[in-house]
């Protein structure tokens, strides 16, 4: 579905992508972790068109996009979108209008119509309740969870999540789990998430990318990596689970 070929990105003189290759099948969950600064994010916008490598090449569904002019992204960011890190909900609208906004705008649906399709989802996101809410009234699980719902109300084919879990409470965190495995199990969505959570790597990835030095360092299945002798795999998955996000050194 993705394909990351000998990437590079440096940021003013500074290199973060070094040679990145990464394969993601269709309708995997495919992990990213490694320390911060590592370039996970930066990864990932590339898929979009966020940012523009300096040399290698990116795949997706078998159309090379690294090259795509700005306007031909539409198409991509179509099929494939992403839930940020921070909030990206409009605090000037309610929860429904923030998921209808690209139902109105992209799917020319009326106001009502919109709305309408826009309850179904925050139903699957299980905030059909808080559809009149404004975003300032939410919690910050709940504000994720409406920010999924507004990803998929284009239907995507694939979703790209920085940290969907960050920040919340254990009981919220594994509802955004469930919601991601259900997105993967019931519409075989190909989800790609960036994390630090433990809890959520080891127990929805199915193959998990470790990032170190601007590549990937290691890559499998949850119980690969949990036996890897890898030293530096070790480390950062014996780091995460003691505590401290950020592991100094990497
Ligand atoms: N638009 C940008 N302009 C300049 N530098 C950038 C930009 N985006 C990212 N960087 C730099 O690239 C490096 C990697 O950033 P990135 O956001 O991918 O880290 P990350 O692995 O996602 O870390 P975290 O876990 O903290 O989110 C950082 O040093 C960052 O400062
Ligand atoms: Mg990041």
């Amino acid at each position: 579905m993705i394909e990351f070929l000998n990437v590079w990105k440096a940021f003013s003189g500074q290199t973060v992508l070094r040679g990145l290759t990464l394969s993601i099948q269709r309708g995997e969950i495919l992990f990213i972790i490694g320390a911060s600064g590592v370039g996970k994010s930066v990864t990932i916008k590339h898929v979009i068109g966020l940012l523009r490598l300096d040399r290698g090449e990116v795949w997706f569904d078998g159309q090379r996009v690294d090259q795509l002019e700005e306007s031909e992204f539409y198409a991509v960011r179509r099929r494939c979108a992403m839930v940020f890190q921070h909030s990206t909900l409009f605090d000037s609208l309610s929860v429904v209008d923030n998921v209808a906004l690209p139902l109105s705008k992209h799917r020319k649906l009326s106001q009502a119509q919109a709305r309408e399709r826009a309850l179904g989802f925050l139903d699957r996101v299980h905030m059909r309740d808080f559809a009149e809410a404004f975003p300032a009234a939410l919690s910050d699980g709940m504000r994720k969870r409406v920010a999924i719902a507004r990803a998929l109300t284009l239907e995507p084919e694939c979703l790209l999540f920085d940290e969907p879990t960050t920040g919340l409470d254990p009981v919220s965190a594994r509802r955004v789990d469930a919601l991601i495995r259900e997105l993967k199990e019931t519409l075989n969505v190909t989800c790609v998430v960036v994390s630090h959570d433990l809890t959520s790597i080891f127990s929805i990835a199915d193959r998990i990318a470790f990032l170190y030095q601007g590549r990937v360092h290691a890559l499998g299945t949850p119980s690969e990596l949990r036996v890897s002798s890898d030293a530096v795999v070790q480390q950062f998955v014996r780091g995460l689970s003691e505590g401290p996000m950020e592991t100094p050194g990497f």
